[in-house]
């Protein structure tokens, strides 16, 4: 028989190997691949034949050598999952298989620190609809009815009766705590809310918010500016400062916009904070008291402050996201380069 022949033979052998335990396949492993094993054998030979052949036969040669070693593995290894190891612990020098690790989502990482913050200075969760009536995302919040946030161009109608719509905001949901339960109120509301706007790198037609509610007695404005100052500091590091400029909401008085010194530029002007050393993260101010007699807490009595902030603009500033889309489009390059520790400096 050619040189070719017993390889052709030995291939057609190769496939019907088989090995019950450990030992078998590493017996396997020394008939065919040991120091006199058949292939190491026809190696031998292989330096006997006319150089013009070599080149072929070579290729055919190394062929089976590398699926006998294939073969053999596969024999092994399947042996030590099926529980016949000999030492009974496996093969602790096998390659681990390696699983892909999923990550979370930057908006899930940054809502839940935003939790945890308020978490720690005495804040619970509450949560409400996401389709939600006109009472609770307007008329309790004091919006007039004529106010342009109600517009069709701003709001998403559903077909479920005449006043539904998705919420605009997670205000809606202190109107719902208040309603629901009585002073001292400390809760953040986190979740989604939906404007019918165009999609663009500043704008979504849905994204997440985060509300936050302090109704007890006495509560003032100091309190509500402490409160915030801590909050930026604790996500953003001890050396940020915050501003309150005036500002209107129909739902509190007085209202403020809320500016931090910017975490990208540390205040000395870069084009995220448009060279003004500041950038926009919030709206806040005292909780109207037409808001507080809308749902059942009597005002000469008690006062509150509540803030409420965009969740990806949070994000946006810690990840330096320079696109809003990027959060929506699951690419998993953009995915993969956050994860809970990173930013836990
Ligand atoms: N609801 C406002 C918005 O969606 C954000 C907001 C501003 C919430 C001031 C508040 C607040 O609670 O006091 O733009």
């Amino acid at each position: 028989m050619s040189l070719k022949e017993r390889i052709a033979t030995l291939e057609e052998e190769l496939r019907s190997l088989a090995a019950e335990t450990r030992d078998e396949a590493e017996q396997l492993r020394v008939r065919w691949l040991g120091r006199n094993g058949v292939v190491t054998v026809l190696f031998e030979e292989f330096k006997q034949v006319a150089s013009e052949e070599k080149r072929e036969l070579g290729q055919v040669m190394n062929r089976l050598k590398v699926s006998a070693q294939a073969r053999i593995d596969e024999l092994k290894n399947s042996a030590v999952e099926a529980g016949n190891g000999t030492e009974g612990t496996g093969d602790i020098t096998r390659p681990a298989r390696t699983e892909p690790v999923g990550s979370l989502h930057p908006i899930s990482i940054v809502r839940q620190r935003i939790i945890d913050v308020f978490g720690r200075i005495g804040y619970t969760v509450s949560q409400g609809p996401e389709v939600e009536d006109d009472h609770h995302n307007f008329s309790a919040l004091n919006f007039p009815p004529d106010h342009p946030a109600r517009d069709m161009q701003d709001t998403f109608f559903v077909d479920l009766g005449a006043d539904m719509a998705l919420r605009t905001h997670t205000s809606s949901v202190q109107v719902r705590v208040m309603e629901s339960s009585k002073p001292p109120i400390r809760t953040i509301s986190p979740g989604r809310v939906y404007r019918n706007e165009a999609i663009s790198a500043r704008a979504h037609c849905m994204f997440h918010q985060v509300e936050g509610l302090y109704v007890d007695k006495g509560v003032s404005f100091a309190e509500l500016k402490g409160t915030l100052d801590h909050f930026a500091k604790a996500m953003f590091g001890a050396d940020v400062k915050i501003r309150l400029r005036p500002s209107y909401f129909p739902f509190t008085e007085p209202s403020a916009e809320v500016d931090m010194s910017c975490s990208i530029c540390g205040g000395s002007g870069c084009n995220v904070c448009k060279h003004s050393g500041w950038v926009e993260i919030m709206g806040c101010g005292m909780v109207d008291p037409a808001v507080l007699t809308n749902c059942g807490i009597d005002p000469e009595v008690y006062s509150g402050f509540a803030f409420g902030m965009g969740v990806e603009r949070i994000a946006q500033l810690l990840y330096r996201v320079p696109d809003l889309r990027l959060y929506w489009e699951n690419d998993v390059r953009f995915l993969e380069q956050f994860n809970d520790g990173a930013f836990r400096a």
